[in-house]
């Protein structure tokens, strides 16, 4: 059993009654609970303390730090002026954490600024009980391995609803690579990419709103991303970042067995995602037809893609042999909504749908229910992670069997 201690600064004891748009609704005591719960599953014993006043804290540092093993601390204010804080967790010379229920980078001024940061592993801000949680797995690996665990990261805003932490640790997990993805957000790109390089982030992986608007600040990105204009993976290289689209081999690997030469595909969805399928469709000979809300959309796919816009009532299923939809209309938690007119769906039709939270979706049940054969947005998903860390650890790793184990395990958790 290792001993981790768990600290909170001033104020924090007013948690649940405390300004809690920023702090969230949990009191202390259920914050603990939950962090004890996940520490006893890692065979670590929390020893928490509270205190308003400075000295206490470094009493209780000084004090037990000789029997721990790592710890996790919300210094609260202390954070941004304590510096006799940052000696106590200097002298004590364990890993620790430092936690932030809000996010302390978009609050006042002075908030930004940590200055126990520098003999931290690692700041967790902005994820309320949940970067507690981020905390334990962190020094778990940690300990394990007694070296610190690679960081990468997730980008986007928000980024709460991404899955690319769980689908990321698992493929560690498989690799045994001692490394965790963490999701990050913020709505300035700028600030997110400094942050990989100032951090030195191996990975992030990229996602909305950013797959686009990230690209300027890049060094360099590949020819396939130019084109689709849109990069969902970057790769750190001694501090220059390289951009690529992994989500062209998800879509290759979903549609791997559609046969769509000559074939009439019905493409919905004209950002990053359907440029991405109209760029692989295009490649493989299919004839594509667009449907979108905006007419300007339509013209912008074919000048780069190629292929016809059609108006919905000039349509029938019988003119489409295969239907895409990429748009994230269907996803959670609006899952009642159908991407497609239902009368354009029919059973000689292979039907993908590129949203992958629920796995089923409704275009997808109307689907199968029609006698049409049906693709979940899943595969996609799990192939573009899957290459990301190829691309980060120079290995290949992607193999049928490790798709399917993964699908399993995504949609349990
Ligand atoms: C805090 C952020 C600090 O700026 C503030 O003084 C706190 C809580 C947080 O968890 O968000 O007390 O550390």
């Amino acid at each position: 059993m290792k001993t981790i201690l768990l600290i909170h600064g001033p104020n924090l004891n007013l948690l649940g009654k405390r300004d809690p748009l920023h702090y969230g609704s949990l009191t202390l005591g259920k914050l603990e609970n939950i962090v004890k719960r996940k520490a006893k599953i890692n065979n670590f014993i929390i020893k928490s303390f509270q205190s308003n006043h400075e000295g206490a804290l470094i009493d209780f540092i000084q004090k037990n730090s000789p029997k721990a093993d790592g710890v996790i601390i919300n210094a609260g204010a202390l954070t941004h002026y304590s510096y006799a804080l940052h000696d106590a967790l200097m002298d004590a010379k364990l890993p620790a954490i430092e936690v932030h229920l809000s996010n302390i980078k978009d609050r006042e001024n002075w908030r930004n600024k940590s200055v126990i940061k520098k003999v931290c592993l690692l700041a967790i801000s902005g994820k309320k009980e949940k970067g507690y949680l981020e905390a334990v797995e962190v020094l778990r690996k940690y300990l394990n391995s007694n070296k610190p665990p690679m960081i990468n990261m997730v980008i986007g805003n928000p980024i709460k609803q991404s899955k690319s932490p769980l689908l990321h640790g698992e493929i560690y997990k498989f690799l045994k690579l001692d490394a965790v993805t963490l999701p990050v957000s913020n709505s300035n790109v700028r600030k997110l990419v400094s942050k990989i390089k100032k951090e030195s982030i191996g990975l992030a992986a990229v996602t909305m709103p950013f797959k686009k608007t990230v690209i300027p600040f890049l060094d360099s990105v590949d020819a396939i991303a130019k084109k689709i204009n849109s990069v969902n993976t970057i790769i750190n290289k001694n501090g220059k970042l390289f951009g690529y689209n992994t989500d062209v081999d998800g879509v290759q690997y979903a549609l791997r067995n559609v046969k769509l030469k000559n074939k009439k595909v019905l493409l919905l969805g004209a950002g990053g995602a359907g440029r991405t399928v109209a760029a692989v469709i295009r490649e493989q000979g299919g004839r594509l037809i667009y449907l979108n809300r905006k007419e300007e959309e339509s013209i912008q796919m074919k000048k780069n893609f190629g292929g016809q816009s059609m108006k919905e009532q000039k349509l029938s299923a019988q003119d489409i042999d295969v239907v895409i939809n990429a748009t994230p209309v269907g996803m959670f938690p609006l899952t009642t909504s159908l991407s497609v007119p239902s009368k354009l769906i029919s059973r000689h039709q292979t039907v993908f749908d590129l949203v992958y939270n629920p796995e089923a979706t409704r275009l997808l049940k109307v689907s199968k229910s029609r006698g049409a054969k049906v693709i979940s947005g899943i595969d996609m998903f799990i192939v573009q992670g899957i290459r990301q860390i190829e691309l980060w650890t120079n290995k290949k790793i992607i193999d049928p069997k490790l798709v399917y184990q993964l699908k399993k395990l995504i949609i349990k958790g």
